[in-house]
């Protein structure tokens, strides 16, 4: 464990220091749960993005696309069921101060519980007390009720060896678990009082179901279609750690797929979309599918209403977790919509001619998961350099220029031109700092996947030297066949 948590520094260190993430706010100490994203950040998470919509949206001629607002309406939240119950069960240590997720901390617990504890603990609650020993079973606790979780959390925190304490402080000295709701209040200036609160959106999605009916009378589309969107959200979250893995503020990209349950099959459609993201995954991300499995829900842990969530996971520096939810949320959404704002938004099925209210399947993911992800999965340490070995397809820069040496005017030049003629097609790197092998380094830290090397013998021969960031092997190639070159090795 000590040795996966220092990848981690690791990766959040090199994500610092060569402009992938910064702290937010840090000139003032920081603001727990946020970041900033530094420029090759900033074109990693665009390339991303552009990449979800491109597959997604773009590409599919039976999803179409939407942008809708980030402040919305108290009543949106209210009917899908936010306001009520959007909430983590949170506690807080008395002693230290320090607030956390009550499941985490219970699951973390578990998790490093010694195995012979565990089995003998297991055995002596058994039927006693069922809540608690299935716990110690699955290591799971969501969707226990507070007084369950707080029956655990005592239980735990009396046992003679190894009790439960707060992983802060080492005081056993806790407060109640509460609900606290992950919805961030917003207090509009147009109308006083409640009327004026409005929420920020804790999902995209809910703008996709109060949007329904526009889409559906301003568009071609028939059922079964999707809607997709891309744009932040924000939930108070309270669990810090493990760079943008949570944050308070994040982008998603979502899809309301909706169909007819009579006229279309639910369970091949969910397999269907089960595909469409592990493709997305492996082939355009290109990540290696050994660190990827699907988890499916238990009964406790899935919202009630819908049928069936599967997640798929990434084996992180600190375990498997949630990259992106698939679930069938069946009509849940339009009919808590369609009953609290009284509009109709039934739409006539073409094969089976009825008017209904189609259900949903929906594929789930936040960008800055993925773009951790990216970079867990990208970075490779060997003898003498760091490598993010990140898919040129979303690769930050797609090529760096550099002349051989910084001090030859003729030098710098040409590789000038070099960077003129590229620059218009790929994102392209123009350094001349330092020597060359440090320019490699620095290269191979944001994984640009090729360095192109102006020398003495490209004033004569019109050719340059190309290096692979993979296998470090170099060719030689004429400027006049750079484009070319490098347009291939992009769709290859
Ligand atoms: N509309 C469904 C929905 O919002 P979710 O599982 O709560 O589902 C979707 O969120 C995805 O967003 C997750 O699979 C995860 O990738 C990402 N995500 C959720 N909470 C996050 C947070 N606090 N910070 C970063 N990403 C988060």
């Amino acid at each position: 464990m000590a040795e996966k948590a220092n990848v981690m520094d690791k990766i959040v260190a090199l994500a610092k220091r060569r402009g992938f993430i910064y702290p937010g706010s840090e000139i003032y100490g920081g603001l727990a749960n946020t970041y900033d994203y530094g420029p090759v950040g900033t074109e990693l998470l665009r390339n991303i993005k552009n990449l979800w919509w491109k597959y997604f949206v773009q590409g599919r001629s039976d999803i179409v696309g939407l942008d809708s607002g980030i402040i919305s309406h108290h009543k949106i939240w209210e009917a899908s069921g936010h306001v009520a119950g959007f909430a983590d069960a949170m506690i807080d240590c008395r002693h230290c101060k320090a607030r956390m997720r009550a499941d985490h901390l219970l699951e973390n617990y578990i998790e490093a519980m010694d195995k012979n504890a565990l089995n003998e603990l297991i055995s002596a609650y058994g039927v006693k007390n069922r809540d608690f020993s299935k716990a110690l079973k699955t290591g799971k606790v969501e969707g226990l009720s507070l007084e369950s979780l707080e029956n655990i959390r005592a239980n735990l925190s009396n046992l003679s060896h190894n009790p439960l304490v707060c992983p802060n402080c080492g005081e056993d000295d806790w407060t109640k678990i509460k609900k606290f709701n992950l919805l961030f209040p917003v207090q509009l200036g147009i109308v006083e009082g409640e009327q004026g609160m409005g929420y920020l959106r804790g999902e995209t999605a809910q703008g996709i179901f109060i949007n329904f009916r526009n889409v559906v009378d301003s568009t071609r589309v028939r059922l079964p279609f999707g809607i997709g969107q891309l744009g932040k959200m924000f939930r108070n979250e309270i669990t810090a750690g493990n760079s943008v893995f949570r944050t308070i503020e994040f982008e998603a990209g979502e899809i309301e797929y909706f169909f007819d349950p009579e006229a279309t099959e639910w369970k091949p459609l969910f397999e269907e979309w089960k595909n469409a993201i592990w493709d997305f995954v492996t082939k355009q991300l290109g990540i290696q599918q050994s660190n990827l499995r699907w988890r499916e829900h238990e009964d406790e842990e899935r919202s009630f209403y819908s049928k069936r969530t599967e997640d798929m996971e990434y084996k992180f520096p600190f375990g498997f977790k949630e990259l992106w939810g698939l679930a069938y949320r069946t009509d849940y959404d339009l009919t808590q919509h369609k009953e609290a704002s009284k509009k109709d938004l039934t739409i006539t099925d073409p094969q089976t001619q009825k008017k209904i209210l189609p259900h949903v399947i929906e594929p789930a993911v936040g960008i800055n998961r993925l773009l951790l992800m990216v970079l867990a999965d990208a970075y490779v340490e060997e003898e003498n350099r760091t490598v993010l070995k990140i898919s040129p397809k979303i690769a930050p820069y797609k090529v760096a220029v550099f002349p051989l040496l910084a001090n030859k005017p003729e030098l710098v030049k040409k590789a000038q031109d070099v960077f003129k003629l590229l620059s218009p097609e790929f994102m392209t790197a123009f350094d001349d700092r330092g020597n060359i092998g440090k320019r490699y380094l620095s290269q191979d830290e944001i994984g640009t996947p090729w360095c192109v090397t102006v020398d003495f013998d490209t004033l004569n021969d019109e050719s340059v030297t190309i290096r692979d960031r993979d296998t470090t092997q170099q060719e030689r190639v004429k400027i006049t066949d750079l484009v070319g070159y490098f347009t291939q090795k992009l769709q290859s």
